[in-house]
């Protein structure tokens, strides 16, 4: 990596139950976290922070919350967090900040800001961002005018092409872009929730989505399939002077047994 440069790690739709073994469609959801968690520390020798987007819970349930915290204390790092629509907020923020997990939404990386917006709409599995959330978006904008804007919640402000999915995005997905277009120095965009690799270019700001870690969705088609493809997480890197990178990791092969004629989660 060059000087000045940030590594970030995002981890996401990692869907813990309060039992162990629970399964997600075959998958065994706490197995399949631990083996992207020992695949991070054997490929990624330096990283600056680890941001969880979304869906850390299947169930919401504080056990799942704590045992998450546990496996991932491993890494010597910040972790940030965003809910996602299966996240019981109030149950998660009686667990969390704890330890190196923080509950920080802005953060400073050199001459880049990271933004975390909460996406999450009670009782539904669409998103949205409510005025108090775009609100904050637009002070964090104007107080660091010179800092690289990066910006991330759950649910995608975009469609993919997968009839299922795009209704289930961030419904005020407009007043989000329309938001960001006046300031130039929003640099990108990140979101999990589609549980697959995705960018899409939308009024010259990159968007990227990213593997879960245990289910992946197909994409491009009208309803609900998984692809059988391995878990993965995203790096970014990035660099002080505005560019940056990012790429996605995956596991050898899936953790379970692949479930090729599930027809919803
Ligand atoms: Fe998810």
């Amino acid at each position: 990596m060059r000087d000045g440069a940030h590594r970030i790690l995002q981890i996401s739709d990692i869907h813990l139950g309060a039992d162990v073994n629970r399964e997600l469609l075959g998958v065994k959801t706490n197995e399949s976290l631990q083996a992207i968690i020992r695949h991070i520390q054997e490929r990624q020798t330096k990283m600056d922070a680890i941001i969880l987007s979304g869906d850390l819970s299947q169930d919401g349930s504080a056990t799942s919350y704590k045992r998450l915290a546990s496996l991932i204390d491993v890494f010597n790092v910040p972790i940030y967090f965003i809910p996602g629509n299966h996240d019981n907020q109030q149950v998660m923020r009686t667990v969390y900040p704890f330890e190196n997990i923080l509950d920080n939404r802005h953060i400073l990386f050199g001459d880049w800001q990271i933004i975390l917006l909460d996406s999450q709409k009670p009782g539904a599995v669409e998103g949205h961002l409510k005025a108090t959330e775009l609100q904050f978006l637009r002070e964090c904008l104007e107080k660091y005018p010179q800092h690289h804007a990066m910006i991330m919640f759950h649910h995608q402000p975009f469609n993919l092409g997968c009839t299922w999915l795009d209704k289930l995005g961030v419904t005020n997905a407009e007043q989000f872009w329309q938001t960001v277009e006046n300031y130039s120095n929003v640099k990108v965009v990140f979101v999990g929730h589609v549980h697959q690799e995705f960018f899409q270019q939308i009024k010259n700001i990159p968007c990227y989505a990213v593997p879960s870690t245990c289910i992946q969705f197909q994409g491009c088609r009208p309803d609900f399939a998984l692809e059988n493809i391995p878990p993965g997480y995203r790096w970014i890197t990035l660099h002080d002077d505005g560019q940056l990178e990012t790429g996605i990791e995956r596991l050898p092969h899936y953790i379970g047994r692949f479930d090729a004629k599930a027809k919803g989660y």
